[in-house]
């Protein structure tokens, strides 16, 4: 039996703190910007403020390469504006959870520039190393590494040590008692400071296998899909540390708990999320959100792009696997995507709007709990740089650097970059058409839309029909229909390709969603029809089309018809 929770019910709202709002003109976005905006995070009737890293850092990653866990990175303001930000988030009757990097430091961590000095030094063990007696370490990828490598040599030690991500992002040694002691405190020491939760970045990567096999590149694609996020999802010691980690911290608040959880597949979900298991909360899973990506590129469209019935697939599978027990999300951008609108719908003038708001259709009515990631509430879309010096981002500018120095097509990078690139969903958010969009006075640390004139929160404010006010429609609709939530999700016409449709069913109440993700207008299937009695209430057109008592859905037409018994 399910249990009703706060956090099952919550609609997260994602803040990229960066490219939010900027208040002293340095052209980063920071904390009090962030409190000069949370009327208009409060006005989209969200329940969690979720808030990428913002403690001490050298920025390599945005935050997610942290050089002090109990501090505020500096340009991002004080611990005193971090805790009125909690204080006003709470009085508005929301709550914050913070982002919490706990599989690697930043090399600059004093843990790990002690540890970086001799084998002897008792930090040495909080990382893990390959001292160079052993010859050569078997390979593992480094997913920001030039050379693609995740170990990186260490003259005074040594010996290689390990990173996933990039060379100044160290991974930690969790085999190590003391270290998880350490990470336990500090996420005690948030918590006990206010915070709501935390969305725990990269945390299925925490264990790994520390004999080092050898994972050739056919072991790899037998048993990983080819992806190395998959290899390292499967660490020996996983959920022994989630339990300890329960244990001695989450059973003592009432917190939410948010695994990202690359490389992991729907029937391992409940692993992590089933709560007999007493590990986390909820998953966020890559199998939707990388739909159409061909595998084992880096981040390339295949050409047609995604197929609707693969994506269909992916998230009915994981609906499924969370149907009795554990808990899902659903989120279509974040700040290591493309803007959503660009990807999954249309971002020319014609359909950006209706796209946008079929694609909130879609979010807001799935049984999973929603990630809204900022502007995409107002549409924002992919700004496409063409050149490599606008890019700020590590990932694009290490991939960029691994193809140019293997004499590789940068020319198709840079395309597949405008399609897919972090720094798409990282440009500064447009409050209004005034300079810099309203986000600095100063210059913005990555550059603005050009579109902002048109794009922007005073533009759609006071439209009825903007984007903006469908989304604070649509949040406030899931939150008076109990069947939005918790309702059983069937799926109808799962080979139509171009609708997406599924009932959304409670014992009184039924809502039927109808999805139409394609730019032609497409009959429903005659075995489908208009349910008698049924309330649209949700339209991104002002009426619906029908042809003999068949439904014709517009482009992008997004419906919710409910039919109460
Ligand atoms: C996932 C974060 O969302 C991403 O931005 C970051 O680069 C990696 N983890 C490494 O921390
Ligand atoms: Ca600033």
């Amino acid at each position: 039996m399910r249990m009703n929770t706060w956090w099952k019910e919550a609609v997260i709202y994602q803040v990229y703190p960066r490219s939010f709002k900027d208040s002293n003109g340095d052209g980063i976005g920071d904390l009090r910007g962030i409190i000069s905006k949370l009327d208009h995070i409060a006005s989209l009737g969200v329940d969690i403020v979720w808030i990428n890293p913002v403690y001490a850092s050298p920025d390599r990653d945005n935050g997610y390469d942290i050089s002090d866990y109990r501090a505020v990175q500096p340009g991002m303001g004080t611990m005193e504006d971090l805790r009125l930000l909690i204080r006003k988030v709470h009085k508005k009757g929301m709550k914050i959870i913070m982002d919490m990097v706990i599989n690697h430091t930043s090399d600059d961590h004093i843990w790990f520039r002690e540890a970086c000095s001799s084998r002897d030094n008792p930090f040495y063990s909080y990382y893990h190393w390959w001292p160079v007696e052993k010859g050569e370490p078997p390979h593992r990828c480094g997913f920001f590494d030039p050379a693609g490598k995740g170990w990186h040599y260490n003259e005074a030690t040594r010996s290689w040590y390990l990173h996933y991500f990039s060379e100044h992002q160290p991974d930690l040694n969790w085999e190590n008692p003391e270290v998880r002691e350490q990470l336990y405190d500090i996420l005690r020491y948030w918590l006990d400071m206010g915070i709501d939760g935390f969305r725990l970045d990269a945390i299925t990567f925490i264990s790994k296998d520390t004999r080092w096999p050898y994972v050739t590149a056919m072991i790899l694609k037998d048993r990983y899909y080819g992806d190395w996020g998959h290899y390292y999802a499967t660490g020996p010691r996983i959920h022994e540390y989630l339990k300890e980690m329960y244990e001695k911290v989450w059973r003592h608040y009432d917190a939410v708990t948010i695994a990202e959880a690359p490389g992991i597949t729907a029937d391992e979900a409940n692993l992590f999320v089933d709560p007999r298991r007493k590990e986390l909360n909820m998953v966020c899973h890559f199998e939707g959100i990388m739909a159409g990506y061909i595998p084992g590129e880096f981040k390339k469209m295949a050409p047609g792009g995604y197929s609707l019935k693969e994506l269909k697939k992916i998230y009915t599978d994981w609906d499924g696997a969370l149907s009795s027990r554990g808990w899902g999300t659903i989120y279509l951008g974040n700040h290591d995507q493309p803007r959503m609108i660009s990807h999954w719908g249309q971002d020319d003038d014609k359909y950006r709007d209706l796209s946008t708001k079929m694609l909130f259709t879609f979010l807001l009515t799935m049984r999973a709990t929603p990630f809204i990631y900022n502007g995409d509430e107002i549409g924002m879309v992919n700004i496409r740089f063409q050149h490599i010096d606008d890019y700020q981002d590590i990932e694009t500018l290490q991939v960029y650097q691994r193809i140019k120095d293997a004499g590789g097509d940068v020319g198709a990078f840079m395309k597949d970059q405008q399609l897919a690139g972090r720094d798409n969903g990282r440009t500064p958010f447009q409050w209004n058409d005034r300079a810099n969009a309203g986000f600095t006075r100063g210059k913005p640390w990555l550059k603005v839309h050009p579109n902002y004139c048109r794009i922007n929160v005073a533009e759609q404010q006071d439209d009825p029909s903007s984007v903006l006010n469908f989304v604070r429609y649509l949040v406030g609709l899931r939150k008076s229909i109990p069947a939005l939530v918790y309702g059983k999700y069937e799926l109808l016409l799962p080979d139509h390709p171009h609708i997406y449709a599924y009932y959304r069913r409670t014992d009184g109440d039924c809502c039927m969603v109808l999805l139409n993700f394609t730019s032609r207008e497409v009959v429903c299937p005659p075995e489908f029809s208009i349910p008698v009695g049924g309330e649209i209430v949700v339209n991104n057109y002002a009426g619906v089309r029908e042809r003999e008592r068949h439904w014709c859905l517009l482009p992008f037409q997004g419906l919710v018809c409910r039919i109460k018994k």
